[in-house]
């Protein structure tokens, strides 16, 4: 289908008299990657909960697969969910755990031994569908999880933070698996993460949100390359962008941005602003040569590769070499 497969059209929620979702207007296309990024309390959770149908939508819309959901019950929206905190049954088996929503929805038992031993095999969970989940560890109950999910054969998976509480190495993993998962079935997913590095390694498509609002949508490389505002450029990327208040100026070699401390710094030719305007420079961190530019660097090295050129205007004398483009800092 052309349209996007999970839309949001000015979509509005309000807890009591306080909006808290401002109009989000999103498309997410069918088979996509999406990640939530976003500062606490910005409304990720809210916004997941309500594709679920956890959370009433106090006006706009939700359409998934070209259907309207708003009224749809949460059970028959085609939605899997998984959770930070697991959310397992603690006196089921793992194999119970998995099992109890398809026979609540009163799903043949062949149909649902089927698919139990299909997300066994592709999770791993086989030797410990006998387990409880106190048996467990955080890594194979966040498993069980999303073994839960998967048996459900959902048109959209949403996860909400599903990899926060493992330790990094086994952060590392389930990334990888949840990576494999999405490359093998397609499945649309919405998933939200403060990581970083999960944004960036595992989004086809990042979507960047602030007071409760969304402020960018783009390939992770073009937002993290060409963000939207000061925001975005703040937000995305550790150690942050370095930003330097400036003024746009010009001699014969063209335009450039002067910094109040004497900087020089050269602009892109296609870089918008008239002379004399005040602007902030941002150079990347892991750029300080510009080799980083025109996506060169797999989007897992972008991130935190480096130091922050702060401290460089004495070092530099105060002229910086000229390149295309504003990541052309240098020591
Ligand atoms: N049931 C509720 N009643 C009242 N306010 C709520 C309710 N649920 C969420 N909120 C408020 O809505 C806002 C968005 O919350 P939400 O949980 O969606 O944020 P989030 O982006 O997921 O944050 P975090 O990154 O910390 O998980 C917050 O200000 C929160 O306090
Ligand atoms: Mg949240």
């Amino acid at each position: 289908m052309a349209e996007g497969y999970v839309e949001y059209r000015n979509l509005r929620k309000s807890f009591g008299g306080l909006e808290i979702l401002h109009g989000v207007d999103l498309t997410i296309p069918e088979g996509a990657f999406a990640v939530l990024v976003g500062p606490s309390g910005c409304g990720k959770s809210t916004l997941l909960r309500m594709t679920a149908g956890l959370e009433d939508v106090t006006s706009g819309e939700i359409n998934i697969a070209g259907r309207m959901v708003n009224n749809v019950h949460a059970k028959n929206r085609g939605i899997a969910m998984v959770f930070q905190s697991y959310a397992l049954y603690p006196h089921m088996s793992v194999e119970d755990n998995m099992s109890f929503g398809l026979k609540m929805r009163k799903t043949p038992l062949h149909l649902i031994t089927d698919r139990i031993k299909r997300a066994a095999a592709i999770l791993k969970l086989g030797p410990m569908l006998d387990r409880l989940p106190s048996q467990l560890s955080g890594g194979q109950r966040q498993r069980v999880a999303m073994g839960r999910a998967l048996t459900r054969e959902p048109e959209v998976f949403l996860f909400d933070e599903p990899l926060s509480n493992l330790d990094a190495k086994l952060r590392v993993e389930m990334r990888a698996e949840i990576k494999a998962l999405h490359q093998r079935l397609k499945t649309t997913t919405i998933y939200v993460t403060h990581d970083q590095i999960e944004a960036m390694t595992m989004a086809d498509l990042v979507v960047v949100m602030h007071d409760d609002r969304i402020e960018q949508v783009g390939e992770p490389l073009a937002i993290y390359d060409r963000p939207a505002n000061l925001f975005v450029a703040e937000f995305l990327g550790s150690p942050a962008m370095n930003l330097i208040p400036g003024t746009i100026a010009q001699d014969a070699d063209g335009r450039f941005v002067q910094t109040e401390a004497g900087l020089r710094l050269p602009l892109e030719p296609e870089a918008n602003g008239t002379v004399g305007q005040a602007v902030v420079y941002g150079i990347r961190p892991e750029k300080p040569d510009g080799r980083g530019r025109g996506g060169r660097y797999p989007p897992g090295h972008c991130v935190g590769k480096d130091r922050a050129v702060d401290g460089q205007h004495e070092a530099a004398g105060g002229v910086l070499p000229r390149r295309r483009g504003r990541a052309a800092a240098r020591r």
